[in-house]
């Protein structure tokens, strides 16, 4: 269905129920995902996300431009309706709006805060930057647009790999690791891997190659006999958090220590492996489990460890995602980009807070891209994931709230501070924490 909107630059942005829509139904886009009880009716984060839409749209356009030259954007013409263009927020998923696949309890509201219910009517342009992954960002929409029964754009996420997607073009035949089934298959076909093979494809071809791991009827189905022979496997990449660590391990570790990625050669160096990157590096992340749970940082920390123990050698691997600067820098982009075409303004937004639950991404990252960015990226730490109440994070936060409501209502409580109008809120830099370096995260 297409937008009702009068305005006819957001003609072509699909709206599309999320019940309804299907994985295959988001590409092609710019589309919007609508929960079923807005489809009719006009929700107020639906300006937001389809401003989004349009804007990654455009920065892909730009991207993939063959002269390289930036798009000239007309500023869409607006409703009387006012929508922040000084600041932006960026959250985080896991800890701070979901939890074990449930909505934080504030987060719904929260939400609804920037999109217009605050004291000041504004509302609040905002994208997701989360390190979790292993589904397409059109998946990942689906799944939080019905969570928190809210209109969102795949336009608005940037998920750990999605860089990825930017090495399909260096690599033609690739190992892609982790998540459910064939769903990092997939994701990394529609980034334009041209040759993608999975653990299933090796272990259906020769079963030996995990002795403690079968495949499921389901997997050996899926998956595909190969002659790797023949193929050089030039890169390996965890897509997702790994199911079967043993047999996964075990494969990239054969091909780490193959010469150039052929699966029955022995390199007698060890260092004719192919590259390993990995989506993100997240040691520990917030589940609905009391304690938090080990990700993919640990099974990088494992690999290399392992690499150490078999060969006597040293393994450098790449990651991805949140601290990297890189994933600052295309947020940066997007909301430039936003802002261009809803403004007119060439500039990212003055201030963007970054609101998450992981000291060591979350504000890590933040705070170090704030030390090399115009814009001024502000930090706040919630408390309702990886960090607990009472420890000292390794990496100080600018801010720390009790949960992502309070988050949103800081950062516009601020900026109404600094633009004059009344706040109790100061603008002083209130973290409670005094150094960098003091004390252990646990
Ligand atoms: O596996 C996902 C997890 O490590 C973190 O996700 O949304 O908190 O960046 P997020
Ligand atoms: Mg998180």
């Amino acid at each position: 269905m297409t937008t009702a909107d009068s305005l006819g630059t957001r003609r072509s942005v699909r709206r599309l129920s999320s019940l309804e829509a299907c994985r295959a139904d988001l590409y092609g886009g710019p589309n919007v995902l609508v929960p079923p009880r807005h489809l009719m009716a006009s929700s107020e984060a639906h300006d937001i996300a389809i401003e989004m839409a349009m804007a990654k749209q455009h920065l892909d356009e730009e991207i993939s431009s063959e002269d390289g030259s930036p798009r000239v954007a007309t500023p869409i013409e607006r409703p009387p309706q006012t929508t922040a263009d000084d600041f932006a927020l960026a959250f985080d998923i896991d800890g701070v709006l979901i939890r074990g696949g449930e909505p934080i309890p504030e987060a719904a509201e929260a939400m609804r805060y920037i999109n217009g219910e605050n004291p000041y009517g504004v509302k609040v342009p905002y994208i997701f930057v989360t390190n979790g992954g292993g589904k397409t960002e059109e998946e990942r929409c689906l799944d939080l647009s019905s969570q928190l029964a809210l209109e969102v754009s795949p336009g608005q996420f940037i998920c750990g790999h999605t860089p990825m997607r930017e090495m399909a073009e260096k690599f033609d035949t690739v190992l892609v690791v982790g998540g459910v089934g064939e769903k990092c298959r997939i994701v990394a076909e529609g980034y334009g891997f041209k040759d993608v093979i999975t653990p299933g494809d090796i272990i259906k071809t020769r079963h030996d190659t995990t002795p403690f791991r079968s495949l499921t009827k389901e997997e050996y189905q899926n998956s595909r006999v190969r002659d790797f022979s023949k193929i050089n496997i030039e890169a390996i990449f965890v897509f997702a958090d790994s199911r079967d660590w043993a047999g996964d391990q075990q494969i990239i570790l054969d091909l780490l220590m193959s010469k150039n990625g052929r699966l029955d050669t022995r390199s007698e160096t060890f260092d004719e492996g192919p590259p390993v990157f990995f989506s993100h590096n997240d040691v520990v992340w917030s589940t609905s489990h009391e304690h938090v749970r080990i990700g993919m940082g640990a099974l990088r920390a494992s690999l290399e460890a392992l690499y150490k123990a078999v060969t006597g050698k040293d393994l450098s691997t790449i990651a991805f995602g949140k601290p990297q600067l890189g994933t600052y820098q295309f947020a940066t982009r997007l909301l430039r980009q936003w802002r261009k075409d809803t403004h007119g303004i060439n500039r990212p937004p003055s201030t963007v807070y970054f609101v998450g639950d992981t000291p060591e991404s979350d504000i890590r990252g933040t705070n170090e891209f704030n030390d090399i960015s115009d814009s001024d990226w502000y930090s706040i730490l919630v408390k309702t994931g990886v960090y607990q109440e009472g420890t000292i994070p390794r990496y100080p936060p600018k801010k720390v709230c009790q949960n992502v409501l309070d988050a949103v209502q800081f950062a516009v409580e601020r900026e109404f501070a600094k633009s004059g109008n009344e706040s109790a809120i100061s603008d002083d830099i209130d973290s409670g924490f005094v150094s960098e370096s003091a004390g252990v995260y646990n």
